[in-house]
């Protein structure tokens, strides 16, 4: 192998190519929110993780806007009114997804930009995607700020209250990956999708010994 090295002091840009080509795949959480008029907000966010089963929380990231240097919708609205719900994006509805994640002015509804239906949550005011088959109902728990300069992240997390699945995609009471069909993102304009793994056994200590 021959390595090229780069320092992380210089543009925006330069980093993050570098951040979406190396990380990957990455899951995506389409967040729904309120806006201050009560009108919905919907976008994606594939700086997203898992972080605890019980309580069970996760978080994700909005940046700061490079074009504008503004805090996103997103961001504002769980910081201001604490409840969002994270869906999940599946293949079927990728292109909606990607609809969503314009930058529409605020106030500016992205469930009829898409054409998506808002369905009540039972426990956060925010909205839930009635297409999307899994909907995670989620309360702010705390946030994390990187800075305020365009590209610069925010960890926000939220603890999941109540979760909905779409029992089509369940076998018993587990996800089947090949029903549920989810997508991830890739570096540039790339997606992933999850139809090709394969299985290892987790080896116990005592089996590695023998
Ligand atoms: C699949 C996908 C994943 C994205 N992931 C992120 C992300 O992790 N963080 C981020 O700040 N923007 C991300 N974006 C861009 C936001 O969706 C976009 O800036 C959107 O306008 C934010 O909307 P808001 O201002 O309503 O919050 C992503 C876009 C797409 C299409």
């Amino acid at each position: 192998m021959k390595m090229q090295s780069f320092n992380t002091d210089g543009e925006f840009s330069a980093n993050y190519k570098f951040v979406i080509g190396s990380i990957l795949p990455r899951p995506i959480a389409w967040v729904s929110t309120i806006n201050e008029d009560g009108s919905n907000n919907l976008a994606p966010f594939s700086f997203f993780t898992a972080v605890s089963a019980k309580p069970m929380i996760i978080a994700f990231s909005p940046m700061i806007r490079s074009s504008t240097g503004e805090i996103k919708d997103t961001a504002k609205n769980i910081l201001e009114r604490k409840h969002f719900v994270v869906n999940f994006v599946t293949e079927d509805l990728a292109e909606k997804a990607n609809a969503t994640s314009s930058e529409l002015a605020y106030g500016e509804d992205e469930f009829i930009h898409a054409g998506l239906t808002p369905i009540d949550s039972d426990s956060v005011k925010a909205k839930r995607v009635k297409e999307s088959p899994v909907q995670f109902e989620c309360i702010y728990r705390d946030h994390l700020s990187y800075g305020d300069q365009p590209g610069a992240g925010m960890i926000i997390t939220g603890e999941v209250v109540k979760i909905h699945i779409d029992e089509s995609i369940l076998d018993g009471d587990k996800i089947n990956t090949q029903k549920f069909k989810p997508v991830g993102r890739g570096a540039g304009n790339d997606w992933f999708k999850c139809d090709s793994t394969f299985q290892m056994e987790r080896l116990m200590k005592a089996q590695i010994q023998k």
